[in-house]
């Protein structure tokens, strides 16, 4: 039987990281290339390819292949209210203030690169929760990200006992009222709430061709992957989407202080949008 090639080649790891950087954006340094080996390989054995240069030929050729790939380029780790402290000040200082100033209107969030939804989600939850005392409150969550796997999880829902061991542990009440128990390891958010939510394929490097402002955008852990040229490009493209005074969120290690963007810091992990 044929093995696939143990290690990829300096000229096929070059290939395929430029490839990932054009497909996605994302900028790989060649110490992944273990990593990527390990992520590729399996795709390569059910194509029956054991060279990576035939690999490289097919992705560029096919483009199921090519969605396959970006999809194995991207880390979607994430988990429901990831960062205590910018849930915190969503639920406590920004939907009471959005509500004071916008009442009547219906408040719309981004959630770019949700990854499995977990993040918007967590923003329904939280808006749900907020409508039980301010009943004529409208919300739309929209969430969206470059790996279609993720995007279909993040539809249906469901979730494993791992990423809800957290909010099992932290918010009981929200996964009571939120979710359908699926099996023993298994729950699916219910399908009133789900629908408050809509997932669809975006990169964060082409301009949104969507119509609406949004309000408040979380843009978290995902700038990390980024070179910072194209990191001043996507916040241009999301000064762009977001409202007048609107919020944008960002993840734990990200910070615009280095960048040049129209962007105001406003508290640890939370910026404003500076008037133009
Ligand atoms: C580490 S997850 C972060 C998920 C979530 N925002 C959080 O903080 O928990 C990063 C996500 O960014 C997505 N991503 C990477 N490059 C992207 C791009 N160019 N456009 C849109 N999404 C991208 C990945 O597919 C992945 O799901």
């Amino acid at each position: 039987m044929s093995e696939i090639e143990k290690e990829i080649s300096d000229k096929d790891l070059k290939k395929i990281l430029s490839l990932v950087k054009s497909y996605t954006g994302i900028t790989m340094e060649e110490r992944k290339r273990e990593l990527l080996g390990t992520r590729i390989r399996p795709q390569m054995r059910r194509l029956k390819i054991f060279k990576y240069e035939e690999y490289i030929d097919c992705i560029q050729n096919n483009p199921l292949e090519k969605q396959k790939f970006i999809n194995l380029a991207t880390t979607n780790e994430t988990h429901f209210f990831r960062t205590e402290s910018i849930w915190k000040y969503f639920e406590n200082e920004f939907l009471p203030n959005w509500w004071l100033s916008n009442k009547g209107q219906t408040l719309r969030i981004w959630s770019a690169a949700s990854s499995t939804g977990a993040e918007a989600y967590s923003i329904m939850m939280l808006c749900e929760e907020f409508r039980t005392k301010e009943f004529a409150f409208k919300y739309h969550v929209y969430g969206s990200d470059i790996c279609t796997d993720v995007l279909e999880i993040a539809n249906q829902g469901i979730y494993g006992d791992k990423v809800l061991a957290e909010l099992k542990l932290k918010r009981p009440m929200l996964h009571q009222k939120y979710f359908n128990v699926i099996s023993s390891t298994q729950s699916q958010i219910k399908d009133e709430f789900r629908k408050q939510v809509e997932f669809a394929v975006h990169h964060l490097h082409i301009k949104s061709s969507r119509k609406e402002f949004y309000d408040l955008i979380f843009l978290r852990n995902v700038m990390i992957y980024f070179n910072e040229p194209d990191q001043e490009m996507v916040l241009r493209h999301m000064k762009e989407n977001l409202k007048k005074d609107g919020i944008l969120i960002m993840g734990e290690s990200e910070s615009l202080a280095r960048l040049k963007t129209d962007f105001q810091y406003s508290l640890p992990l939370i910026y404003k949008k500076a008037a133009s």
